[in-house]
């Protein structure tokens, strides 16, 4: 662990530092209930995406970066039966991490590394078959460093999925300087996140998703980012009435509207 501490990319390469991340936490798993909810339509188009081109079974091995509260890892090994690993940089993250897993009786390991760590990307060199990325690669400026490591670490051929927030639509009027300052606005330009993701991989799937914001749940990643309690109550009754009109109207997906970017591919 000696390694975080000489956090060997550089401060400057890090949007947000291990102090942010030491601060973000959120509410735990109860008994093993899956987060990742599908009455969001953001969330049911992400999910079908995944079945059309991901594989299925236990004998393939994914890995989640940046994996705390582990709700995500929960849902690949329901879903898909896929042997889960995560590696996550805050202690008490990977401990909690552990307990969701533990609550909804899975078994998984949860590695506590910085991502960038020599020792961590040559252990697990060519290891996974999938990786996974959910809203962790847009907090680098080095995006085309992290793909490169994505494509270290999973075997050939392997599946990489990056589903990160769009926040260069009208989501950026929401967010405080501070927390948009943590992101990395450029590559949320869909052709700067195809165009460096596609040099090491095949892509199958590249978009904008979700009709507009409509998570009206507590762990809703736009009602966290906005710090003002009565702003974050409005937003949060907002979706909540969105999202009973989206389920009778599928929405169309825009540049300006859409909540995520999504990226599926595989290692060239
Ligand atoms: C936005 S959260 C991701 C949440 C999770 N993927 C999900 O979908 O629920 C980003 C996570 O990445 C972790 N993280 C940040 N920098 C990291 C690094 N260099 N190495 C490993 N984990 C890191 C943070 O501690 C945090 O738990």
């Amino acid at each position: 662990m000696g390694n975080i501490k000489k956090d060997k990319l550089g401060k400057n390469l890090k949007f947000a530092d291990k102090n942010f991340w030491e601060n973000k936490f959120y509410s735990e798993n109860k008994k093993g209930k899956i987060f990742w909810d599908d009455s969001v339509y953001a969330n049911r188009k992400i999910h079908s995406l995944m079945e059309k081109f991901l594989p299925t079974g236990n004998k393939y091995k994914v890995l989640e970066v940046g994996c705390y509260p582990g709700f995500k890892l929960i849902y690949l090994n329901k879903k898909f039966g896929y042997s889960i690993y995560g590696v996550e940089l805050i202690k008490k993250s990977v401990e909690r991490t552990l307990s969701n897993l533990n609550g909804a009786e899975l078994k998984g390991k949860v590695i506590h590394s910085d991502f960038f760590d020599e020792s961590f990307l040559k252990n697990y060199s060519s290891y996974f078959n999938i990786l996974f990325d959910y809203g962790f690669s847009e907090h680098f400026k080095n995006f085309d460093n992290v793909i490169e490591n994505y494509s270290k670490l999973l075997k050939s051929g392997g599946y990489l999925v990056i589903i990160i927030p769009n926040l260069e639509g009208i989501y950026k009027k929401f967010m405080s300087k501070n927390l948009l300052e943590k992101h990395n606005l450029k590559i949320m330009n869909l052709s700067v996140f195809e165009r460096t993701i596609n040099q090491k991989f095949k892509k199958l799937f590249c978009d904008y998703v979700g009709g507009i914001y409509s998570d009206s749940s507590e762990e809703s990643n736009i009602a966290l980012l906005v710090q003002n309690e009565s702003t974050r109550k409005f937003l949060l009754k907002l979706f909540k009435m969105l999202n009973k009109v989206m389920i009778y109207c599928e929405p169309f997906e825009s540049k300006t509207f859409s909540p995520y970017l999504v990226y599926i591919g595989r290692k060239r």
